[in-house]
């Protein structure tokens, strides 16, 4: 039987294949079974070029062998736990963003990104005006610190990662890197590849914009999830402490800062509020494309800033294995119904349990 050959099958069968990982916030468990199963079929080679915004920085972390799946699966869980019962983390993300990235990073990471020589995180520089944002792929690390600080600027959701819209990467004001705009803006690929193998952690199409209001005014079940996020924030979250942060950080802002804080804010909200998720044309592997949401598209992507509980972290794991396998198949990297022979599908295993919190 002859294999479908496909532009993804022939880039990979000539090295010239690289792979790219959208936003995904606490999604990344869709993340962690893509690359699982991608890993095991010998689709994702860790050399690979590869680039990676917010969680899905995280993603390269792991898919180039720096952090082992097992450890950043055992994190997901840990730092999902702890933000659950912590008001989502809202003002301090960024906080634990740190200590995570602390306790996981090789000492040598930095060396061992650097010989890679093809690893990018994508974080977004506001323009000081408030005009059209730019994405920088950043790769070439000056040490340890400055790595981890590429990785907690990529994270840095504005207003919610810590008090102030911006957080400081290499004395720049830089933010999330997913938060550049619809396609690449919020899916990056690594430059110099044939084919760039895209994932996405959200539903064909999902507008930020209409999601947050589906998860106010939706549907019964979308706004009881709505009411669930507003209520773990609210009674989990030291509000008052936040507000006295953005408070402070006000006051010590001149007025010619302050406006333009405000003016890259408006721009913020407003590209937030146009992004939409890539479909077939835009992603590879993505939540629903072969397989049934478990959930609504509303409280899939309502996992990006409310994390899942351990059994839904685990159905996060289990889809992203099932898309990627489905993909990998379609792309003929799996000779569907061939099982046994040389590259014979392994049956999806069950995640082991991860930590308890
Ligand atoms: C690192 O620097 C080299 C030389 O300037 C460049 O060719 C390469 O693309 C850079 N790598 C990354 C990941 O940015």
């Amino acid at each position: 039987m002859a294999l479908p050959v496909t532009a993804a099958f022939d880039a990979g069968q000539a090295g010239t294949m690289g792979v790219g990982f959208s936003g995904a916030g606490f999604l990344i468990p869709f993340f962690l079974g893509v690359i699982d199963v991608l890993q095991r079929q010998g689709v994702l080679q860790p050399s690979m070029p590869m680039a990676g915004a917010s969680s899905g920085a995280l993603a390269i972390m792991t898919a180039s062998d720096q952090i082992s799946l097992q450890m950043m699966r055992e994190e997901a869980s840990r730092l999902s736990a702890y933000c659950l019962k912590h008001g989502n983390c809202y003002g301090t993300l960024q906080a634990e963003v740190r200590r995570a990235a602390q306790r996981l990073l090789p000492r040598d990471a930095a060396d061992r990104a650097n010989k890679h020589g093809r690893l990018h995180v994508a974080v977004t520089y506001p323009s000081p005006s408030g005009g059209p944002v730019q994405q920088a792929l950043v790769g070439n690390f000056t040490g340890r610190d400055d790595l981890r600080e590429a990785l907690e600027a990529s994270i840095y959701i504005p207003y919610y990662a810590g008090a102030a819209l911006s957080t400081s990467f290499r004395g720049k004001a830089a933010y999330d890197g997913s938060f550049a705009g619809s396609g690449p803006g919020f899916l990056p690929c690594p430059p110099g590849v044939s084919y760039c193998l895209r994932v996405s952690s959200l539903p064909a199409c999902e507008m930020f914009g209409s999601m947050f209001g589906r998860l106010a005014f939706g549907r019964p079940s979308d706004r009881a999830r709505g009411a669930s996020i507003a209520r773990n924030v609210l009674g989990g979250a030291d509000l008052r402490a936040r507000l006295a942060e953005m408070r402070r950080s006000f006051r010590a802002s001149d007025r010619g800062a302050v406006r333009s804080e405000a003016a890259q804010a408006a721009r913020f909200f407003e590209d937030l509020a146009s992004l939409r998720a890539p479909d077939e044309g835009g992603a590879d592997i993505f939540p629903g494309r072969r397989h049934p949401l478990p959930v609504s598209h509303a409280v899939w992507s309502s996992f990006m800033m409310q994390p899942g509980t351990p059994e839904q972290i685990e159905m996060m794991y289990r889809l992203g294995q099932a898309e990627a396998r489905s993909w990998a198949e379609e792309a003929g990297f799996i000779r569907a119904g061939l099982a046994g022979q040389q590259q014979a599908p392994r049956q999806l295993r069950a995640p082991a349990p991860g930590p308890q919190p």
